[in-house]
């Protein structure tokens, strides 16, 4: 027999009950008759995402998309190198070293009226060939450039939490270079004629493919950060022009010495005492002199390290295939979050001044 108390009880129960079911048979009329799954993208492509087609790979370098998001946690496009997308791209990434010259390698069905097409050249103007027939052909520029439209840069960040400690790694070696290909008692440029100066004076240890000491790409933040000094000299000396050969050494805590822009136009990217400037001094033997001072002055050498107190830089990416993994995936992440109408009147005019 049920008491009253317990009857009551289950009464509001079933009431409860009648009513949520209510509430559920409403919800899922209202849910089926909601957008027809017809709007709904097919299933491989990504909802939402823009597509960015590769055009070329560069240099045939390879690598996997998915890096973009893995390393660099950038994943605002639907990256392919799959040209029978190209009527859907929102963007091509046409890199500019692989086009033929008579432009017989460029896409040739016409142009969706959504799509842009964005100049893709990480090299400076010493290392970029003039192809005719180009200049009006882009909407946006990928570069290193700062006034690029996607400005490609290994940059510091502002640090949140300034109490971290910095520790110095083990110094074996004083001054060192990395040098890609040539012997740098031969090579040509600026940067031998001054490294041929350099040597008379000081010490350094060259790591290069001619050299006996094979240089391993896997050992490359090793092998800086196991110096005090470190030779970042680019190979061609222009505006914004500064490149990872900077950022290898801030990145493990070794002091960049660089040849290339003027000292401001490092400070636009740098604080102006993480780095020592050829043109700080009169000649290679005032440098080296000064180096050699530095070696015995721990107190003043550290100084050179401060900067860790308020930003920090990270470590790029090496190795063959990821040279341009980088600038690939930022212009995912520009297409992503950008959608302006634009044009490039001339390209060269911009690039090469
Ligand atoms: C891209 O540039 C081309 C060539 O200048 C131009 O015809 C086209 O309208 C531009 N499209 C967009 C989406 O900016």
């Amino acid at each position: 027999m049920l008491s009253t108390p317990t009857f009551g009880v289950l009464r509001v129960i079933f009431t409860v009950f009648l009513i949520l079911g209510g509430l559920m048979i409403l919800f899922l009329m209202y849910y089926k008759s909601s957008p027809s799954p017809k709007c709904h993208p097919p299933p491989t492509q990504q909802p939402n995402k823009p597509i960015v087609l590769l055009w070329f790979w560069p240099e045939n370098k390879h690598f996997d998309f998915g890096d973009c998001k893995k390393l660099l946690n950038i994943d605002s496009c639907h990256l392919t190198d799959d040209r029978s997308l190209y009527s859907k791209a929102q963007a091509v990434l046409i890199f500019h070293g692989a086009i033929e010259d008579d432009l017989s390698n460029l896409p040739t069905s016409p142009r969706p009226g959504f799509q842009r097409w964005i100049w893709f050249n990480m090299d400076s103007p010493t290392h970029t060939r003039k192809i005719p027939g180009i200049q009006g052909l882009f909407n946006l520029t990928l570069s290193y450039r700062k006034d690029a439209d996607v400005h490609v840069r290994w940059r510091l960040t502002v640090k949140k939490r300034t109490d971290e400690h910095f520790v110095l790694p083990k110094k074996e070696r004083l001054l060192c270079w990395i040098v890609g290909n040539s012997d740098p008692q031969k090579g040509s440029g600026r940067r031998y004629s001054y490294y041929r100066q350099l040597v008379k004076h000081i010490k350094v240890d060259v790591f290069s493919r001619s050299s006996a000491r094979f240089f391993k790409y896997e050992d490359y933040f090793l092998t800086i950060s196991s110096c005090k000094f470190y030779l970042s000299f680019e190979n061609s000396i222009h505006k914004d022009y500064i490149t990872e050969k900077l950022n290898g050494p801030l990145a493990v805590g070794t002091v960049p010495i660089v040849l290339g822009p003027p000292r401001h136009n490092y400070e636009d990217f740098v604080p102006g005492d993480s780095f020592i400037h050829v043109n700080d001094f009169l000649d290679a033997q005032t440098l080296a002199k000064f180096l050699l001072r530095l070696d015995k002055d721990n107190e003043t050498y550290i100084r050179y390290f401060d900067w860790r107190k308020n930003y920090s830089a990270r470590r790029h990416l090496t190795g063959e295939k990821h040279v341009f993994t980088h600038a690939v995936c930022q212009a995912c992440a520009h297409v992503g979050s950008n959608k302006e109408y634009r044009v490039v009147p001339n390209v060269y005019k911009w690039f090469f001044g």
